[in-house]
């Protein structure tokens, strides 16, 4: 059983294999509090961790300090207004304009398995993998109730969080603030925080501080996750490293507006917190209305970042991802958008499509330019039309033609968009998220669909349905190329433009889901300008996403590292590209490139028909590394070894299968160093005890020196050069 209820304490205990997270009652009036969430212990009564009875914040018997005691309080969904004075999770407002309320515990249920959270992605678990506690609240003066929802998973350390507010009192009011999850820490000792920023084409870098006083956050308001800050947060022990110390991670299913936050109190204790952003959102529940805030997935690892993340690879992997290619091996493919960008034709296309099955590439993707007059990305959006001029005899010829040559066929769309030079806008003008007295402020010369309304959603969708069934397509590339602005929805009431947000994120997850339904057999890849969705959110729907737009070799070795913090190699759409690179103009390896993607989903995205035969024989190589290797990288462990954002110079990431029997290493050097001896790496995640042979030399060592000895890596030349390094073994 992996959540009980303990009568005596009053206590709820959430057990995975290695932590517990435990709920408390106070006794009066029935706040609900986190006792602890840490290192698995027993079934004991730890409300004493509750300060309770600790004067002066005796609740019950010290009526004069409710303050005192409100503002001290572990609680599970802080309140605004009432005297707890950090950042609260929960804030209506009333028709009469006030906003004091507290939630206090009313009755629970445990249930086994976990529920499906209605219109949004979640984690899923059935009767023998996860038990879910729903603790109901209400508010005592108001009427109205929440449903605080907890998974425990059995077979991984997490626990996910969901919050649903039901208005069963006879009054509207406005929900100002949901945040989805809250966790107390006790100071002791200090503790850093982990937040991932950057820009286009340099996404999630790691950014790891001492929480100061006060409040220290990463949010978006873009109306998607983001490329300059990420749905992630880890908090850790200020000594805590890749393999050592005491690490909470917060990752939010969601890829609208989030807030991740930290507060330090006066007490040194933190509030960390994870939900929907609350700047721009308001959302009005008439009597009866529901409203569901989206899941925060959490993980305590007392043995470093490193086994944080592997939490989230694998209940991201069995948990959370979907759909026919879930386990599978992808196939490889070949993009054409920094091969021709908007340059292209059915002959291109093809010579690029022939070239690729000579080297055993497995799918031609087909990006933007394809539709309408769109001939650069000023125009067109909306009109999801195939260009008859540019691919005579539609995608029915051009599919079939590459079918023939023996490789799958995929197309890139843009759903969410309209140009407003496009023939949809011209008709619908209304189309667009815009406010009445201003003229929308432009982003890649495009809008945004009002997706918050299902005719807009019905009428693109049947566009690119009708597409799809055209022909045979086997893989979608969904993308999204600029942020939200000019809030607005002609179709929402003046006190409803807060939802506009949520309700359009909501409108993407439901055309998606159609999407999945409709063609099972269809591959989704999420994309946003590059990585600005990459988030479990968009994972629920595409078993993999578009990591960056920037595929160099050595900018990827940040980008990749900051999304193995918390997402599994097996989604990082990683390509291999030309030099100079499109992105920073740098020149490396041809080899090291491949390495990189090989550490990712792996495909090309270049033009082939351009390459030396010396490349297309490598190309043929990289093929044959990625059809013996994949099974590995797809469902192996991750293990962060060296980084070359600390080191500065050096790069060690491996994967070692759940067995250890078998693991490969790719080993980066950024700067070649003059008159200088081999370099010592060493790997991690071995059997100590295991013998491993080192692939292509004579060594054959155990785990343990292989770990802690360490391994001479030789024979580097050149700058960006890299090392493959598989171990095998006995
Ligand atoms: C975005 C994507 C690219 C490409 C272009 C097409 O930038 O990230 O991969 O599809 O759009 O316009």
């Amino acid at each position: 059983m992996s959540v009980k209820y303990i009568e005596s304490s009053r206590t709820f205990k959430l057990d995975t294999p290695n932590t517990t997270y435990m709920i408390g009652l106070a006794d009066e009036p029935g706040y609900i509090g986190q006792v602890y969430y840490g290192k698995r212990v027993n079934d004991e009564d730890l409300n004493y961790l509750m300060r309770t009875n600790e004067a002066p914040f005796i609740p019950s018997k010290n009526a004069r300090e409710k303050c005192s005691f409100l503002d001290t309080y572990p609680f599970e969904m802080p309140c605004a207004w009432g005297g707890d004075y950090r950042d609260p999770a929960f804030e209506i407002r009333t028709v009469s304009g006030h906003s004091t309320c507290e939630l206090v515990y009313e009755s629970h249920e445990i249930i086994k398995g976990k529920k499906k959270l209605s219109g949004l992605p979640a984690t899923f678990a059935d009767e023998s993998e996860a038990e879910t506690l729903e603790i109901k609240c209400v508010e005592p003066d108001l009427g109205f109730h929440v449903i605080l929802s907890y998974t425990a998973f059995s077979d991984v350390d997490i626990i996910t969080k969901s919050v649903r507010v039901i208005n069963d009192s006879a009054d509207t009011f406005y929900l100002e603030r949901i945040i989805s999850a809250v966790l107390n820490i006790e100071d002791t000792p200090a503790y850093d925080m982990i937040t991932m920023h950057g820009s286009w084409a340099r996404e999630r870098h790691i950014c790891r501080r001492e929480i100061p006083y006060g409040r220290s956050s990463s949010s978006s308001t873009r109306g998607e996750s983001g490329h300059q800050d990420h749905p992630f947060l880890a908090v850790l022990e200020h000594t805590a490293t890749e393999d050592s110390g005491n690490v909470y991670g917060m990752s939010f299913v969601y890829s609208g507006n989030f807030l991740a936050q930290c507060e330090r109190n006066q007490f040194d204790t933190i509030r960390a917190m994870m939900g929907i952003n609350p700047y721009g959102f308001c959302f009005k529940l008439l009597p009866g209305d529901e409203f569901t805030a989206p899941e925060v997935v959490m993980t305590f690892s007392s043995k470093g970042l490193g086994q944080m993340s592997r939490n989230f690879h694998d209940v991201y992997r069995k948990h959370l991802i979907r759909g026919e290619y879930k386990d599978k091996k992808r196939p490889i493919l070949i993009n054409n958008w920094e091969a021709t960008y908007f340059d292209f034709n059915t002959e291109k296309l093809l010579d690029i499509a022939r070239c690729a099955a000579v080297c055993g590439i497995e799918m031609l993707v087909m990006d933007d330019g394809w539709f309408g007059k769109r001939s650069s990305d000023n125009c067109a959006l909306g009109d999801w039309f195939v260009n008859e001029e540019k691919l005579p005899g539609g995608l029915k010829y051009l599919a079939g033609e590459v079918n023939k040559l023996g490789l799958k066929f995929g197309i890139w769309v843009e759903p969410e968009m309209i140009s407003p030079d496009s023939d949809l806008y011209r008709a619908h003008p209304d189309w667009a998220i815009k406010v009445p007295y201003k003229t929308p402020a432009m982003s890649r010369e495009q809008y945004v669909l009002d997706f918050s309304r299902k005719e807009i959603r019905d009428c693109i969708y049947e566009r690119i349905s009708a597409i799809l069934k055209s022909a045979n397509i086997e893989y979608v590339k969904w993308d999204m190329n600029r942020q939200l602005a000019d809030i607005g929805s002609i179709c929402l009431d003046s006190d409803r433009q807060g939802e506009l947000f949520h309700r359009y994120c909501l409108g993407v997850y439901e055309m998606q889901e159609r999407l999945i339904n409709d063609f099972p057999h269809i591959m989704l890849e999420n994309c946003s300008g590059g990585g600005a969705r990459f988030d479990a959110g968009m994972l629920y729907y595409s078993p993999q996403i578009w990591c960056s737009d920037d595929t160099d070799a050595i900018e990827r070795l940040t980008i990749q590292e900051g999304t193995s913090l918390c997402y599994p190699v097996s989604c990082m759409g990683a390509h291999v590209s030309v030099c100079p690179n499109h992105s920073v103009g740098r020149n490396t390896p041809f080899e090291t490139r491949g390495y990189v993607a090989l550490a990712g989903t792996f495909g090309y995205e270049l033009d082939i028909t351009k390459l030396s035969d010396e490349e297309r024989e490598m190309i043929k190589g990289q093929i044959a590394d990625y059809h013996r290797y994949n099974d590995l990288i797809r469902e192996g462990d991750l293990y962060r070894c060296e980084s070359y954002r600390e080191n500065h110079n050096y790069n060690l990431t491996g994967v070692v299968s759940k067995d250890k029997k078998e693991a490969l290493f790719t080993f980066v050097r950024v700067m070649g160093i003059p008159n200088s001896h081999s370099r010592r790496i060493y790997f991690r995640g071995l059997d100590e005890n295991m013998m491993y042979k080192v692939e292509g030399t004579e060594y054959y060592l155990s785990g343990a020196a292989l770990m802690y000895a360490g391994f001479n890596v030789t024979g580097l030349w050149g700058d960006f050069n890299s090392r493959l390094i598989h171990l095998i073994g006995e």
